[in-house]
């Protein structure tokens, strides 16, 4: 029996597998790259297939030859702009109902998906209170819009067949590698750990940190737990701004020149505030501090860099 894992050498997934491999899992990575670099150094035991997710035919052949217990997607139009509105569409969401059906079909034990954050929209809509999962979602971007449709498909297939199907929303994933989707908190870190400058518009903007080796944690216990009590996990995260991110940057690199245009931009935040209790009481799930991680970040990108790592630091 093994694992699929869709969307595998982006920037979750090759943790997820490596964590899934560390438990001795037999995994099988699927991606439209498969030999993208973030992956080469993943002890999978297995091949990377070439699919295309868009494809039905690819999926459901996969799922054949597979025969896989669980399958999580992780493929996805990241960061994709609303500007190719015809072609993200294919992929979030009928890409994500290609892996419902043919889970359906080959009587996939669990399938696992990515939902967002963003489907809650603006944290103005909630004021000073914890989104939970069972809110009205707000968000109105056609990203949300797909991961909204995705979470009314799942439950569809849910009701309509009994199936296995658990959604996490991550929150703002962050980690070194990250190219795709919100950037800004990376940039903070990793420009400044390169002693590069980094200028952005908004010091207030508020963001909801979770490193990507939580995230992937995060997959992982939910792929792989027994009987998940819910159909939908908030990941939460550390809720931060970019400016409160930079002071905890300047309290390992002093001189790091982080700048901002403007003061403001907690009002124009996204969802910052979040409820994952849910997922904390049944998983069990801690999140290292954030300047735990923070230092981490810094001094992943200097080693790759061959700088001096950071120690200590005033935080
Ligand atoms: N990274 C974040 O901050 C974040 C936050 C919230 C939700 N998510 C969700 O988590 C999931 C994974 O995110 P990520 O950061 O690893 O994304 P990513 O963009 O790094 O990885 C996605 C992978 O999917 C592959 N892919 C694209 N089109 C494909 C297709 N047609 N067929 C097969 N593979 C295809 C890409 O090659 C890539 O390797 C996504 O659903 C994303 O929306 C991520």
């Amino acid at each position: 029996m093994s694992t699929l894992v869709l969307g595998a050498t982006g920037f979750i997934g090759p943790r997820l597998v490596r964590k899934l491999v560390a438990r001795g899992e037999s995994v099988i990575g699927v991606d439209l790259n498969p030999g993208a670099a973030a992956f080469a150094d993943v002890p999978i035991g297995a091949p990377v297939i070439r699919g295309d997710i868009t494809q039905f035919e690819d999926v459901i052949r996969i799922m054949l030859d597979v025969k896989p217990e669980r399958v999580i997607n992780l493929a996805y139009g990241l960061g994709a702009g609303e500007g190719n509105p015809h072609q993200v569409m294919r992929l979030d969401v009928l890409g994500m109902d290609n892996c419902f059906e043919a889970a359906r079909l080959t009587g996939v034990k669990r399938v696992v998906y990515a939902s967002s954050i963003a489907v809650s929209g603006q944290q103005s809509k909630f004021g000073d209170r914890l989104a939970t999962e069972d809110d009205p979602h707000y968000g109105t971007s056609q990203y949300a819009m797909h991961k909204m449709f995705n979470e009314f498909q799942a439950q569809k297939y849910i009701k309509n067949y009994g199936m296995s199907i658990v959604g996490v929303r991550p929150a703002n994933v962050t980690g070194p590698d990250k190219v795709r989707g919100s950037v800004d908190h990376v940039q903070i870190m990793v420009e400044a750990a390169r002693g590069k400058p980094v200028h952005l518009p908004k010091k207030g903007l508020m963001r909801t940190l979770i490193h990507v080796e939580d995230i992937a944690e995060i997959f992982l216990r939910v792929l792989m737990a027994e009987a998940p009590r819910h159909h939908l996990y908030n990941s939460g995260g550390i809720p931060v701004s970019l400016g409160e991110l930079a002071e905890i940057v300047r309290g390992f690199l002093p001189d790091a020149k982080i700048t901002f245009a403007e003061d403001g931009g907690r009002e124009d935040s996204g969802n910052y505030l979040v409820d994952n209790s849910r997922l904390t009481k049944e998983f069990g799930i801690e999140f290292p501090g954030l300047h735990t991680r923070v230092l981490e970040v810094i001094n992943d990108v200097r080693r790759s860099e061959g700088l001096p790592l950071v120690t200590g630091g005033r935080a």
